[in-house]
């Protein structure tokens, strides 16, 4: 039986940003939803509610041990003023694993679909139509039982927050810069690299902080044990042009599963681009770039989208890419993604809903 969803409406709307001069993640629109997990009852009263500050008691475990789960999508604009969503069913079914991970109860994907569905549509007027902007989607879960033993939450919140976004990194759609990390490291097979849980974020911030004062937008994450195989850049997937073939991490339990990262690869095959899923590590994009063959890099996740990366920075040696400037894979693939996202053209893979 299809479940009902609450509407409880915001007595007071809020002024909306000026679309050219969004940043990410800083404005939230005036609903958000809300589902609640308790035992026995499981998953319930699933509410869309005022955007409101929440009540939690400080033994929360979330607070303590960091037991949560989040998600990110996309809602574009067309040219029609038509919302479409890029492949939430992915996004819900990687939230679930990422559940199953963290010893949190799976949410019902339909139900979820549903609820962000309906928190766009009535949220329609705050997404940016501006070049380059969206509204972004954050679905995330937190354990909230007041408890200090170490042990799986049995209550939790599962909630929906909307955001209008611009650009992720500063530089916009220009190449950045990231330093390969060679102190710390992000995830280990067997760890919870492949989740989506905040904990791989709070740990990435220390490499993060030391490389922003040289400049660099992010670090470039190695394996844990050897410290010698790409993994990903933490706020997205990467992918290497070399010689004539696009290569990316195959995933291997440590990286996460982007669903940008995805649909790039699908591209590429789509279009006959060599491209594969491998274990590369750091000394062949070393040898590769030596002898002239490292052709373009790029990132891909769904806050930065499709970001070329102009320079690589390994052991203080500054690897420079394509110039600097953006390669025409990387061109063609933000492209064509962008432009079926927002129902610019057509969308063979049926992406979009
Ligand atoms: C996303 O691309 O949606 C992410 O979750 C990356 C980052 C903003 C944490």
């Amino acid at each position: 039986m299809e479940q009902t969803i609450r509407v409880e409406l915001s007595e007071t709307l809020k002024e909306k940003p000026k679309t050219d001069q969004l940043e990410f993640g800083r404005v939230f629109t005036d609903h958000m939803f809300v589902m609640e997990y308790t035992e026995p009852l499981g998953w319930h009263n699933p509410s869309i509610v005022p955007y409101q500050p929440l009540t939690i008691d400080p033994s929360a475990m979330i607070f303590h041990y960091g037991q949560s789960v989040f998600e990110g999508l996309k809602a574009y604009l067309t040219s029609d003023g038509d919302a479409q969503l890029f492949r939430p069913e992915r996004n819900l079914k990687r939230l679930n694993r990422s559940n199953q991970r963290l010893c949190i109860p799976e949410i019902d994907e339909k139900l979820a679909l549903k609820a962000i569905k309906e928190l766009v549509a009535l949220e329609k007027d705050w997404i940016p139509g501006a070049e380059g902007t969206s509204l972004y989607i954050r679905p995330f879960i937190i354990s909230t039982e007041p408890y200090l033993g170490v042990a799986p939450s049995r209550h939790y919140k599962f909630i929906v927050i909307l955001s209008p976004v611009g650009a992720y990194y500063k530089e916009g759609i220009n190449p950045v810069k990231i330093a390969v990390e060679s102190q710390f490291v992000r995830a280990v097979v067997g760890g919870t690299g492949e989740a989506k849980t905040g904990g791989n974020y709070a740990s990435s911030l220390k490499a993060q902080e030391v490389v922003a004062k040289e400049g660099y937008a992010q670090v470039l994450w190695l394996d844990g044990v050897e410290k010698k195989y790409i993994e990903e850049v933490g706020s997205m997937n990467v992918f290497f042009k070399i010689n004539g073939e696009v290569v990316t991490p195959a995933l291997n339990g440590s990286i996460l599963e982007g669903v940008t990262r995805n649909s790039v690869i699908q591209l590429l095959k789509h279009w006959n681009v060599p491209v594969v899923e491998r274990k590369i590590s750091i000394d062949e994009l070393h040898e590769a770039y030596k002898a002239g063959q490292l052709e373009e890099a790029f990132g891909a996740g769904t806050a930065a989208v499709i970001s070329p990366i102009g320079q690589l920075t390994w052991r203080k040696e500054h690897l420079v890419i394509n110039n600097g400037e953006t390669g025409e894979i990387s061109k063609k693939v933000y492209d064509t993604l962008t432009e079926i996202q927002y129902g610019k053209t057509e969308d063979p893979f049926d992406w979009v809903e």
